[in-house]
């Protein structure tokens, strides 16, 4: 047992996810070899991400962890049919990340998938660090690569200078959760036309100006944050000052990359994210993709930047409009079911503002219970359904009502509407 007490505290679904995506990340970029010594560097690496992130692991941890984390997919590997008993709770959350990682790896080293050697360990035995080997040997490994990780560390943020074009909703969300992590305030401009959505920036030591060109001019990074149809116009105004050093980020629904990079100067870096609103309370869940200049290293860089915002992810930019449908929309399905049940018992005698005030905190209590435990929400759905149980009685009658199909439903129609109006958006782009 470590002295600390931290060792047997652990680890949640967000932890777990969050590590995975940093050695994610640092593997992309190619700088791992095998040698101890770059071993070593890279978990510090995670280290230093982990803690500025709240999570206070140990470097050893960080290695135990990884070592379980291989483990596992070595055992899922060696028997696909089998249940995959593993030491790791909510082991299926990390599989797909897992196997990103580990078939890059293979088909750089051509590594034979049953190759572990230290899978029959447990979560509570003590990690022997000096046994993993986290990289494999990689054909372009150079110092200069593992100088961009260390440039790519939480604490290099401090030094980036970061744009807002528009002060809403969106902006100040992006911006709350940016602020909370390495970013300074000084580094930080907003701007937007009218002064009403300032002051909330400048509350937070935000500088703020009436001038898009001046917030390009001072920023490596823009958020582009105004209503889609404005994109055009804005990126119109700025367009001239963008330069190679700049990276380009738009949150507007349905501006697809081929516009962005049609209205800005050949070779711009453009990254799509698609936020939704819980961002405001770093609760949010962010997908981005990147456009045709955009590399690798700039995603990672809006990755780190953005990782306090709440989960974020990257993919390819057809699943923007699924994750509009599944997540920017959706939240507002949780809105309509939050409400319904309020009202549910409401009919059943209880007062409206007690109703609502507790279907919230079911909803929220049964998110964070999804997320952070690793189940299946059918498995979770199934604890608590005693036989001939309330809960049973419920479902079925929901059941019966089709909310599963119309839930689906409601999925597809937002991601087609998202998809019709980036079509429209793609055609107004081109018109100018
Ligand atoms: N809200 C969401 O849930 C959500 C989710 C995903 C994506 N998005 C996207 O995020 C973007 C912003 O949405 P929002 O909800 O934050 O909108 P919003 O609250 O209406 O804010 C829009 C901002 O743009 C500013 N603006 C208007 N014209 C401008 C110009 N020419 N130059 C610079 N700034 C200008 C406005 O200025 P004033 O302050 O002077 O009015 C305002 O601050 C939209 O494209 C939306 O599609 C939103």
């Amino acid at each position: 047992m470590d002295e600390s007490g931290i060792k047997k505290q652990n680890w949640d679904v967000k932890e777990t996810e969050l590590f995975l995506e940093i050695l994610k990340e640092l593997d992309m970029k190619k700088c791992l070899d095998g040698r101890k010594v770059r071993n070593n560097k890279l978990f510090k690496v995670a280290h230093r991400r982990m803690t500025a992130a709240g999570y206070h692991r140990s470097v050893d941890q960080l290695k135990f962890r990884w070592k379980l984390l291989k483990s596992a997919y070595y055992k899922c590997k060696r028997e696909p049919d089998s249940p995959a008993p593993t030491k790791i709770q909510g082991w299926w959350r990390y599989e797909k990340t897992m196997v990103a990682i580990m078939e890059s790896r293979h088909s750089l080293v051509g590594a034979g998938v049953n190759s572990d050697r230290n899978d029959e360990v447990t979560e509570d035995s003590d990690g022997d660090a000096s046994m993993l080997h986290w990289p494999q040997p990689c054909p372009d490994n150079s110092t200069h690569n593992l100088d961009l990780i260390i440039k790519m560390d939480p604490e290099m943020d401090t030094q980036l200078k970061i744009g807002f074009i528009g002060a809403g909703n969106m902006a100040f969300g992006i911006a709350k959760g940016i602020l909370s992590g390495n970013v300074l305030p000084v580094n930080v401009k907003v701007s937007a036309p009218s002064s009403r959505n300032l002051g909330r920036f400048q509350e937070m030591g935000v500088a703020t100006t009436h001038s898009n060109v001046e917030v390009v001019c001072g920023s490596d990074l823009v958020f582009v944050a105004v209503k889609p149809h404005l994109v055009p116009v804005v990126l119109n105004e700025i367009s001239q000052h963008v330069t190679d050093r700049h990276i380009i980020v738009s949150v507007a629904a349905g501006v697809t990359l081929a516009t962005l990079e049609e209205l800005l100067p050949e070779n711009s870096v453009a990254i799509r994210l698609m936020p939704n609103l819980p961002c405001v309370v770093q609760e949010g869940a962010l997908l981005f993709a990147r456009g045709s200049h955009a590399k690798p290293e700039d995603g990672a860089l809006l990755r780190s930047l953005l990782h306090r915002c709440g989960l974020v992810e990257e993919g390819p930019e057809a699943w923007i409009d699924i994750h509009t449908g599944v997540s920017g929309s959706g939240v507002a399905f949780v809105y309509l079911f939050a409400e319904a049940l309020a009202e549910g018992a409401v009919k059943m005698g209880m007062p409206s503002a007690l109703a609502h005030s507790i279907a919230a905190q079911t909803v929220l209590g049964a998110g964070r219970l999804l997320r952070d435990s690793g189940k299946h929400p059918a498995q979770l759905r199934s604890e608590v359904c005693t036989p001939g149980g309330t809960t049973i009685y419920g479902l079925h009658t929901l059941e019966q009502g089709g909310v599963r199909a119309s839930t689906m439903s409601a999925v597809e129609s937002a991601t087609e509407r998202a998809r019709e109006l980036g079509r429209k958006s793609a055609t107004a782009g081109s018109r100018k």
